[in-house]
């Protein structure tokens, strides 16, 4: 990865290219949200395939789900959402902007190299400090606050045919709770023995005091959740697979091992036995990627409790009924993009001086396997005759627009591992050129081997 000193050169790129635009961007935009373009869309899509592919087809006991966005409010109750979802917020005097007083804190400790736990800090203690630090309002300079008050992250939104006669429900701020209400509908229809795991993809809202820093923090964003149920005594057991599991997932996608750390909770929620995140090095700083929770049986429990139903577990072998443990491991998949785009983005001198700027991503991430593009016009039936083939196997895309050169450099930029071009020979003797996008290298290939040389290629 080229060193990125902020996001600039990766909103920028996302723009130009297709990655990710600004969210209804033609009446002025709609603050924090983001829509995904062509690219994007097929890299989004990747991952979530990719993820979908290690933690539920090649588990042998994880199961998905695809539960609703909006859901009983007694879930969120339950959950403690409701109570204490909330974020420490405070408003500039002089220039009336908004801010997350932990934000402020961990900024300026960054800032003056000062290790010091902010989760752990009371709403007092933090404004105490805030004022004994002089600590500046970002926006306008001066250290002249509100006092700290919660600010709940939920959307809510009404439900009820008539005006007068409406329920108060939320948009679901996290797609976990959809897993631990199924949990007995899932263990009875797969017929699943605990330890089991049951995952979900799905999008989650927030109304985050502080959103920022392109994709990374949205009011709406999409998660990738998996939840393990297992015995309470095999849970820390199951609590470092799953941080393994989760490490050698971030690697698995082209993080670079250098980039990422893990990163213990300061403070843990008074039900949790451990918690950790795995933080990647963004052009901002190192920054949450993942959490992994062991949770005990806290939230079974608690959805006993709130919806009167039993949520034990029989074990078929020894009759013992209990609620079971939970371990789970979640990971923003837009915050995963971010950081995928961040660690494929590079800019490489060639020995023509020249600059190109290219993706590097792990080839089965990559938004397109492979460009058809033929050497002139002319040549367009037979490039298409293959490209119709190629695109029945690969997620394919065809370029016939501008010098052969200016199509590499925007395949490079788009991250295509393989651009194949058709040309004089391809009409005399059936060949193609394939050039590989990382080392420029160009091979000679019969059209009917092209399939398989690339799978080949890319299975690798
Ligand atoms: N069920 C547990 C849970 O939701 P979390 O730490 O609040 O835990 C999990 O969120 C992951 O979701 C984070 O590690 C991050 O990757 C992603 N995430 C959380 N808030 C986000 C936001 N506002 N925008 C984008 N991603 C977010």
């Amino acid at each position: 990865m080229a060193k990125l000193e902020n996001l600039d050169k990766i909103v920028n790129l996302s723009k130009t290219r297709g990655f990710v635009f600004q969210g209804s961007e033609i009446y002025g935009g709609m603050g924090n949200t983001w829509d995904y373009g062509p690219i994007g869309v097929e890299l989004k899509n990747n991952i979530k395939k990719a993820w979908w592919k290690r933690f539920v087809q090649e588990s042998d006991n994880s199961f998905g789900v695809d539960a609703a966005i909006l859901m009983n409010s007694r879930v969120w109750e339950a959950s403690g959402h409701t109570a204490s979802f909330s974020d420490p917020k405070m408003d500039c005097k002089n220039c009336k902007t908004r801010h997350r007083a932990d934000n402020l804190i961990e900024e300026y400790n960054k800032k003056h190299d000062i290790e010091m736990p902010v989760d752990s800090m009371s709403k007092e203690e933090m404004y105490n400090y805030i004022v004994e630090h002089q600590i500046k309002c970002p926006n306008c300079g001066k250290c002249d606050f509100t006092e700290i008050k919660n600010f709940n992250l939920m959307f809510s939104t009404k439900r009820g045919v008539t005006d007068d006669n409406q329920d108060v429900i939320y948009l679901r701020p996290e797609t976990a709770q959809g897993e631990f209400v199924n949990f007995l509908n899932v263990q009875r229809t797969t017929r699943a023995k605990v330890p089991f795991g049951i995952a979900q993809i799905g999008k989650a809202f927030r109304n985050e005091i502080t959103p920022g820093n392109f994709i990374f923090r949205t009011i709406e964003f999409e998660q990738m959740e998996h939840q393990f149920f297992c015995k309470p005594e095999d849970s820390e057991k199951f609590y470092n697979e799953y941080k393994q599991k989760a490490w050698d997932f971030a690697v698995s996608v082209g993080l670079n091992p250098e980039h990422i750390r893990f990163k213990d909770h300061d403070k843990l929620a008074h039900y949790a036995k451990a918690a950790c995140d795995i933080q990647y090095l963004f052009p901002m700083g190192w920054s949450e990627l993942n959490g992994i929770h062991n949770r005990s049986t806290w939230d079974l429990s608690r959805h006993q409790e709130f919806s009167g139903k039993s949520m034990q577990y029989l074990d078929p072998i020894t009759n013992e009924k209990y609620i079971p443990n939970v371990v789970e491991y979640s990971i923003g998949c837009d915050r995963l993009v971010l950081a995928v785009l961040c660690e494929a983005y590079d800019e490489e001198t060639l020995e023509d001086g020249e600059t190109r700027i290219v993706m590097h991503f792990a080839p089965h991430i990559a938004p397109y396997k492979v460009a058809i593009l033929p050497l002139q016009k002319n040549l367009s039936e037979k490039a298409k005759e293959i490209y119709k083939q190629i695109q029945k196997r690969f997620m394919a895309t065809y370029d016939d627009a501008g010098s052969i050169g200016k199509r590499y450099r925007r395949q490079d930029e788009i991250g295509t591992p393989y651009c194949v071009t058709i040309d004089f020979d391809t009409l005399e003797n059936g060949t193609v050129t394939v050039r590989d996008r990382d080392t420029m290298k160009q091979d000679t290939i019969k059209i009917e081997e092209l399939a398989n040389y690339l799978q080949q290629k890319l299975d690798a």
